[in-house]
């Protein structure tokens, strides 16, 4: 439920470097054990970064009270058609820190960078994320876009948002974003993960089955 006395002490703006660890450390508290145990979303924030996929001008930290509490991070993919590549944008990691999610702050993120997506022109935001929440915002599977993973394959979790009506009309093929997302072995998370508050990895029901 929106928490109007939270959202309007929720300041959503450009990262800078000294809210890296902090935003990492929410991303961490977000994912952990969520999907699997343990998580490697902080480490992918980190290597987006330096990725030249990675756009900064529509990636935003949230902050409540003087603390990082959630972020978004976008990157430029494509989808790849017989005869045509069509850029797209995809955004991930979204999160939002336990101790305050479901107020509203991840609507708030989305919404506003969404928003900044639309006005610099972007076409649409192809993702994979979790299918119960995402529609809310416009998003619905690819398959009725005719857009495909790279392995050719369609479910719920693979979504698309048009950012204008029909911008997705006639563009069809395989989604492809940038090889961080691929690029984390576990070994380097964990070693990354050092520099943050220790948690136990834990199997849970829930979790993918990986
Ligand atoms: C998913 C996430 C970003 C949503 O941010 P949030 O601030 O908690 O959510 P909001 O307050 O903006 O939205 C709340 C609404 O979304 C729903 N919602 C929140 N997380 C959801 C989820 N994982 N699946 C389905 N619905 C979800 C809530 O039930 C609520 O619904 P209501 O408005 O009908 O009551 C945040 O909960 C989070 O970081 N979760 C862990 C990491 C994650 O799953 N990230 C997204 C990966 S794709």
């Amino acid at each position: 439920m929106r928490d109007k006395y939270m959202l309007e002490r929720l300041v959503i703006r450009e990262e800078t470097p000294a809210d890296h660890y902090a935003a990492e450390l929410a991303a961490k508290r977000a994912f952990w054990n969520l999907h699997r145990p343990g998580c490697d979303e902080h480490y992918l924030i980190h290597l987006l970064r330096d990725d030249p996929a990675y756009i900064p001008a529509l990636s935003r930290v949230a902050e409540l009270d003087g603390s990082i509490v959630g972020g978004i991070w976008y990157s430029e993919a494509r989808v790849e058609g017989e005869d045509q590549i069509t850029p797209v944008l995809t955004f991930g990691p979204l999160c939002v820190d336990p101790s305050v999610q479901k107020k509203g702050a991840g609507s708030a993120l989305l919404a506003h960078t969404m928003s900044l997506a639309r006005q610099a022109g972007h076409k649409a935001i192809i993702i994979y994320g979790e299918p119960d929440y995402y529609p809310r915002f416009g998003f619905r599977p690819c398959e009725v876009y005719g857009i495909t993973t790279p392995q050719g394959r369609n479910f719920p979790a693979f979504m698309g948002a048009e950012l204008r009506p029909g911008a997705l009309a006639g563009v069809r093929g395989k989604f492809y974003e940038t090889e961080t997302f691929e690029k984390l072995p576990p070994e380097a998370v964990d070693e990354y993960d050092r520099r943050f508050p220790q948690m136990p990895k834990l199997r849970l029901p829930g979790q993918w089955n990986t």
